[in-house]
């Protein structure tokens, strides 16, 4: 299929959602319960959000492809920034566990916080699409020689070994994945991100078992080179 097609279908999915359900709320709404509308309004919620976030998604590649991502570097807290991060996306999954371990991090990184954010939703985001909601997610944040290293662990559908060489392409979707929504752009961004700051993107999947994504961010060289993708 033709990638801008694939892309409006991936759009329609969460819009014809939110279209079926509010239609049913104005023919029903005098017969439904507060719970009922409460439900259908929490659905509606989700299905905008996705809406959201796949629109953020086409945007931000289409302005790293077109060479539009530059690097604005200066000075942050990881430790507070990889805190508040595990807790909105969190939050969207009250019942799943996130055990979070951060040791050893600088007080100071230089780096695009607006950037790496983007690139550590990403990640975790597919963390929580390709596992179980009651299955447990951790993330570690700590330094090895002279790198930062932000480890996500899930314990999902993982990714075939077949699968696994292509996973960074843009709008590669793993065979086991298809069944879910996403563009297959996430993770070409999150590795352009990284490249950008000098830093790189790792992954270690089995089928099955679940996925492991290492972000590895320098302390401080920020390259400012730009990469193609
Ligand atoms: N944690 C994970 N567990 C299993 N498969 C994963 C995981 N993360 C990524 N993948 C695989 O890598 C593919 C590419 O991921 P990527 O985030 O780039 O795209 P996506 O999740 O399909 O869509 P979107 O970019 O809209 O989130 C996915 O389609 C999926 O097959
Ligand atoms: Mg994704």
């Amino acid at each position: 299929m033709d990638r801008v097609a694939l892309l409006a279908h991936q759009l329609r999915t969460p819009l014809s959602a939110i279209n079926a359900l509010a239609q049913g709320l104005i023919r029903r709404a005098d017969r439904l319960g507060t719970s009922d509308i409460q439900a259908k309004a929490e659905k509606i919620w989700r299905a905008s959000l996705r809406l959201d976030e796949l629109i953020d998604t086409i945007l931000s590649y289409t302005r790293a492809t077109a060479g539009g991502i530059v690097l604005n570097p200066g000075e942050f807290n990881l430790d507070e920034l990889i805190r508040r991060v595990c807790r909105e996306q969190g939050g969207q999954e009250p019942t799943r566990p996130f055990k979070l371990q951060i040791r050893g991090l600088p007080e100071i990184v230089i780096g695009d916080p607006i950037l790496l954010e983007q690139a550590l939703v990403i990640v975790l985001s597919n963390a929580m699409k390709y596992s179980p909601p009651d299955r447990p997610i951790d993330i570690t944040a700590r330094m090895r020689a002279g790198m930062i290293r932000i480890v996500v662990k899930d314990q999902g559908i993982g990714i075939t070994e077949r699968d696994l060489p292509f996973i960074m392409q843009p709008f590669f979707r793993g065979q086991n994945a298809k069944k879910l929504p996403g563009t297959g752009l996430g993770l070409s961004l999150a590795w352009y991100i990284l490249k950008l700051h000098g830093g790189d993107l790792e992954i270690e999947s089995q089928e099955g078992r679940g996925t492991k994504v290492t972000m590895i961010v320098p302390e401080t060289n920020t390259t400012g080179l730009s990469y193609s993708i």
